[in-house]
């Protein structure tokens, strides 16, 4: 299967808001989580099959403090994933985490567990 882009700009957002002030993202914007633990991104995605899938968020950190996320898919195990700094806040990196997704629709919840909140989000493929 082809892999597919999801804007984090068209996700669900819970204390979080869509900016574009920093350079480099692709669709027309980022996600700028509240910089407090439990902000969210809630990305709907369209799986061809059951089973493990690789899901790469495009992001960036520009301190020097990693900004962890919490990754959920319909609400089951959590995965965490490092999002390390970047160097900038238009140095956009992509880290990928490996997830088992149920045929058709999922929703990937990525949660910041830190105060810090999480990293400016650009894109998840899948
Ligand atoms: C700055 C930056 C934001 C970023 C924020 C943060 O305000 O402009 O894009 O989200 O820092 O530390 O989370
Ligand atoms: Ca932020």
């Amino acid at each position: 299967q082809a892999a597919t882009d999801y804007q984090a700009e068209s996700a669900a957002l819970d204390r979080a808001a869509v900016e574009s002030d920093h350079a480099g993202f692709t669709g027309t914007g980022f996600v700028d989580y509240d910089n407090v633990a439990g902000s969210r991104v809630d990305y709907t995605v369209t799986a061809d099959r059951a089973g493990p899938h690789a899901l790469t968020f495009r992001y960036a950190n520009g301190t020097d403090v990693d900004r962890p996320l919490s990754v959920t898919v319909d609400g089951g195990q959590a995965t965490p994933a490092a999002f390390p700094g970047t160097g900038a806040w238009t140095t956009w990196r992509e880290v990928t985490v490996t997830a088992t997704l149920k045929a058709g629709r999922n929703r990937i919840r990525a949660a910041a567990t830190t105060a810090n909140g999480g990293p400016n989000a650009d894109r998840l493929t899948v």
